[in-house]
């Protein structure tokens, strides 16, 4: 099959690759730039396991081609830590919180929570479950993913964190 000639801006750097129409974004991230975090944990496009951030949005990279994000701007969990490994506030509030078990669906939740806290910075609990709709977590009962957010959000604005884990 021909392949077709991308380039994106992913994590910060770029990538440019040839791929074959067909190719899903999950597939193109995981496959041919060892970005592993993104996962895909459904056939439906339910789960929300492969959920990453591309040009300000939070997109389930199952369900469009690697062809479609030519020149776009990807950020996968890999791209939240700071350079020196200091944890963005959102990996620290689901480690703090225990927003996870398996830990299967972290890596689109943080991502779509992280896209959640740019377009509300102090979210209710209502809106973070709202926001949070699209991922699915087999695990966890949603409370800690909930307070993980929280945390991200109260530390983010500089607010004390009050609440532990349940
Ligand atoms: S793998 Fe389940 S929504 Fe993408
Ligand atoms: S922690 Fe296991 S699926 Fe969410």
């Amino acid at each position: 099959m021909a392949k077709s000639r991308i380039s994106m801006t992913v994590n910060g750097r770029s990538a440019e690759a040839l791929v074959e129409p067909r190719t899903l974004l999950i597939h193109f991230l995981r496959e041919q730039l060892d970005l592993t975090g993104p996962h895909i944990g459904c056939d439906t496009s339910h789960c929300g396991a492969c959920t990453v951030d591309l040009d300000g949005k939070s997109v389930k990279s199952c369900t469009m081609f690697a062809v479609q994000a030519d020149g776009a701007t990807v950020t996968t969990v890999e791209g939240l830590a700071a350079a020196d490994g200091t944890l963005h506030a959102l990996q620290e509030g689901f480690r703090e919180m225990h927003g996870l078990q398996c830990g299967f669906c972290t890596p689109g939740m943080i991502m779509r929570a992280y896209r959640l806290l740019q377009e509300n910075s102090s979210p209710s609990e209502e809106e973070i479950r709202f926001g949070i709709s699209g991922n699915l977590c087999r695990c966890t009962g949603y409370q800690n993913i909930v307070k993980a957010i929280q945390y991200a959000a109260a530390k983010i604005s500089g607010t004390p964190v009050r609440e532990a884990a349940e």
